[in-house]
């Protein structure tokens, strides 16, 4: 197994974090000092490193990005923080190719990393990859680089390379004290930060001092942590009257059990679409049977993966405990009209009519009312888009399915015309494409893709309703983007797809 994460075992953790000091032998009394002076660091529990999601962004073809991240379920803040550090180093690094957003491309599973090689050994600070390639020394020589370059606009610089990687420094009971190391052009900066886990509240590392001013950037982006869980900082233990109210909280939690949160969402990846290459999973035209909404229930959950239904008000009605069943385990459950015509040739009143009744029984069903309809054969005009007050989902990526009911088939289109940023189009009342799910998740996955719903793919654009929506990214003009957050109002032409 040469990768670990959300898609691989995470057993191999164990070993590799065996404890190195001594000299703290435990227990809440620790060797600091008074009574109430409890903090001790061991280093960071291996129960951590079961829980952390492993992320690669690599490229060297068009540009040289090498970032390797954790992120952990339940730590959003987290994975927001470094998240935006991460796409700032890329934006100053010409990764953008003066868009406003990156355009995330395919990196091969086997580039992420083994859950502990995030992990850092006490006192070890910054690893010697995220100093800079080019002897730029063993601290930030330009903190303030990325921070100046971010903000001058679209960033059409020329283009550099950018390394990026986050390490957990400390960890104890519900805190995490983690840093980020970039560089861009050879030239490194660090960030610490602190993650109230229980909190999910993520604030720079110079909230451990009292007095931020005493500690600058550099110094609290390379500090370590001591064996009596005290920051160093430029080599030696900081007073434990520098401390802060958090950082002498964080100092005692050391000594604890570490409290990860809960890990119910695991399904949907630390980061966000616009930094991984993501994929979204549709199906339309159910409910299918009871038997086989159960069938391919069980395909997601054994996957980790939720998908988006698109679902017909007919078979809603028929089949209304699937629906909050589809929900409740993470799936999204939509709108698909009531009973498939083409939108685009019903007046406006038979339009409503055909949205509304169809919203009323999934709200009957438990299901709330929907904020995002796949119309029937995709069929749209500009007086639907007008009308219809949900984002529209149509798809790039069009498995025919339907047509060929073949579960090879299925699989084998809906593998090979996958990008990043795509929609894939299904339908869960088929047999045949129930039976490709298993196969076709595992392929998403190999080729680097993360399969998820089409809400998590959208996430973070302007959610218009009134707006078409095919895919994500900028390598085609129907995708959405920043720039071009959805397809023009109204512009769509009504190309019916035979569907059935
Ligand atoms: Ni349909």
């Amino acid at each position: 197994m040469k990768f670990i994460g959300r898609f691989g075992a995470l057993a191999a953790a164990g070993s590799a974090v065996a404890l190195l000091l001594t000299g703290c032998t435990g227990g809440s009394g620790g060797t600091g000092g008074g009574g109430s002076d409890s903090g001790h660091f061991d280093g960071v529990p291996d129960s951590l490193a079961e829980r952390l999601n492993s992320y690669a962004v690599h490229t060297s073809e068009n540009s040289k990005l090498d970032a390797h991240f954790f992120g952990i379920t339940g730590a959003s803040s987290l994975s927001e923080a470094m998240e935006k550090d991460i796409l700032k180093a890329f934006k100053s690094g010409g990764a953008f190719h003066g868009r406003r957003a990156l355009d995330p491309a395919l990196t091969d599973p086997e580039e992420r990393w083994e859950a502990p090689k995030f992990i850092e050994q006490p006192g070890q600070g910054p690893t010697a990859s995220a100093t800079g390639q080019d002897g730029a020394g063993s601290t930030s020589q330009a903190s303030g680089g990325a921070t100046a370059s971010s903000t001058s606009g679209a960033g059409k610089g020329k283009e550099q390379k950018v390394t990026a990687e986050n390490s957990v420094v400390a960890a104890g009971g519900h805190f995490l004290v983690s840093r980020l190391s970039t560089t861009v052009g050879g030239q490194a900066t660090q960030r610490v930060f602190v993650t109230d886990l229980e909190k999910n509240e993520t604030q720079p590392g110079s909230a451990l001092f009292s007095d931020a001013q005493k500690y600058g950037a550099d110094q609290v982006g390379a500090m370590t942590v001591d064996d009596k869980a005290l920051p160093v900082v430029d080599g030696s233990a900081v007073d434990k009257g520098d401390l802060s109210d958090l950082g002498t909280q964080v100092r005692q939690a050391m000594g604890e059990d570490l409290q990860l949160p809960s890990d119910d969402k695991s399904y949907e990846p630390d980061y966000s679409c616009g930094l991984l290459p993501c994929v979204a999973v549709t199906y339309d035209d159910g409910p299918g049977t009871p038997q086989q909404t159960k069938e391919l229930k069980g395909y997601l959950k054994d996957a980790n993966i939720r998908a988006t239904f698109f679902q017909i008000g007919t078979n809603v009605k028929q089949y209304p405990k699937a629906n909050k069943e589809l929900l409740d385990m993470g799936n999204e459950v939509e709108n698909h009209s009531w009973n498939h015509p083409q939108l685009s040739r019903l007046s406006g009143s038979k339009l409503a009519q055909q949205l509304d009744r169809t919203d009323k029984a999934l709200e009957a069903a438990g299901v709330p009312k929907s904020t995002m309809l796949r119309p029937p054969y995709g069929a749209t005009s500009a007086a639907v888009d007008k009308q219809v007050d949900k984002r529209i989902i149509q798809w790039d990526v069009d498995t025919l399915d339907w047509k060929t009911r073949s579960t090879p088939k299925t699989v084998k289109t809906g593998t090979s015309m996958s990008q990043p940023g795509s929609v894939i189009l299904m339908h869960s009342i088929h047999e045949p494409t129930i039976k490709a799910a298993p196969q076709l998740y595992k392929n998403l996955k190999a080729k680097g893709l993360y399969p998820v719903t089409s809400g998590y793919l959208f996430k973070g654009l302007p959610f218009e309703a009134h707006g078409e929506y095919f895919c994500r990214g900028y390598r085609s003009a129907m995708c959405s983007n920043p720039e071009h957050p959805m397809v023009e109002k109204g512009k769509a032409k009504a190309k019916p797809a035979p569907e059935d």
